[in-house]
């Protein structure tokens, strides 16, 4: 199998001034992916790298940098599924992890799926990861919009998804959620169906946006069915967010790539930052 991997830097009203840093970002985390990829290594391994790579960098809502709540505090959410068996994990509300990508994969491979906030945080400490200050996850820029109590903007969550050269296919996701957040919020992102899907038969997905309207129409199962009997991914995309919009009048996008490595990806919103990496096709785009 040739490997394909496909990752996200959020759907929504990008600022222009950051523009060239999403762009940056997600090359650099396809980039790690892809090469984890041609060297052998599982679609896990490659979505794993990809995300921390993105929440590492402080461009994004996720990880450092990510949007504060109500509070002035960072509440972080991550989800990661395999399609094999269809494991997956998730936490939701965590502080002190500056990785939520890679505590949510513990948990996946624990026989858990779902843990959140502090508990979150013991289960990370009980499994050799350590804490952060919650200060190492606040940026300037963040502090700056809450203090000016900037309207909310759409979420810049992260993802990616990945086809390993076994034909296995994962998909991860993690946000730090919507600024100005109710504190204890939490969108679709650690619901496995909504911010995430995975099955080897059919794909696996990454969602972006409003969490609220796409925890309502399940976003991420619904567009992984939508390739049911072959069907293009680009079409069960563009399928997928033509219901979240008429359905709920939701707004978001999603990385959609199949069990033979076609890929598509849709959005309504102005911009989203994706990039993508095989043998045949490399690149990065942010515009619709
Ligand atoms: N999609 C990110 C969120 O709503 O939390």
């Amino acid at each position: 199998m040739r490997p394909v991997i496909v990752v996200h830097g959020g759907a929504g009203d990008i600022l222009d001034e950051l523009v060239k840093g999403h762009l940056t970002g997600v090359r650099v985390a396809a980039d790690l992916g892809y090469r984890i990829l041609t060297q052998g290594g599982s679609a896990e391994d490659a979505v794993e790298a990809a995300i921390r790579s993105m929440e590492d960098d402080e461009t994004f809502d996720a990880g450092r940098g990510s949007f504060l709540n109500q509070d002035g505090d960072v509440e972080l959410d991550a989800s990661f599924m395999e399609g094999a068996q269809l494991q997956a994990g998730a936490v939701a509300g965590v502080r002190d992890i500056a990785n939520p990508i890679s505590l949510a994969r513990l948990v996946m491979d624990s026989p858990l799926v779902f843990l959140v906030g502090e508990g979150a945080s013991r289960f990370a400490e009980s499994h050799g990861m350590s804490r952060c200050t919650p200060a190492r996850l606040l940026v300037p820029r963040e502090l700056a919009y809450w203090e000016l109590k900037r309207k909310a903007r759409l979420g810049d969550t992260v993802g990616a998804v990945a086809l390993d050269c076994t034909g296995h296919l994962a998909a991860g996701t993690s946000t730090g959620g919507r600024p100005m957040k109710v504190p204890g919020r939490v969108g679709d992102v650690p619901c496995i169906g909504a911010g995430l899907y995975a099955d080897d038969t059919l794909g696996a997905t990454s969602s972006t946006g409003a969490g609220e309207e796409i925890m309502r129409v399940v976003m991420a199962k619904y567009a992984v069915d939508r390739l049911e009997g072959g069907r293009h991914p680009q079409q069960a995309a563009d399928d997928t967010i033509r219901y979240l919009q008429t359905k709920v009048n939701g707004s978001g996008g999603l990385i959609l790539l199949d069990r033979q490595g076609r890929f598509g990806v849709s959005m309504n919103t102005r911009r989203m930052s994706r990039a993508w990496r095989s043998d045949a096709l490399s690149g990065e785009a942010i515009e619709p």
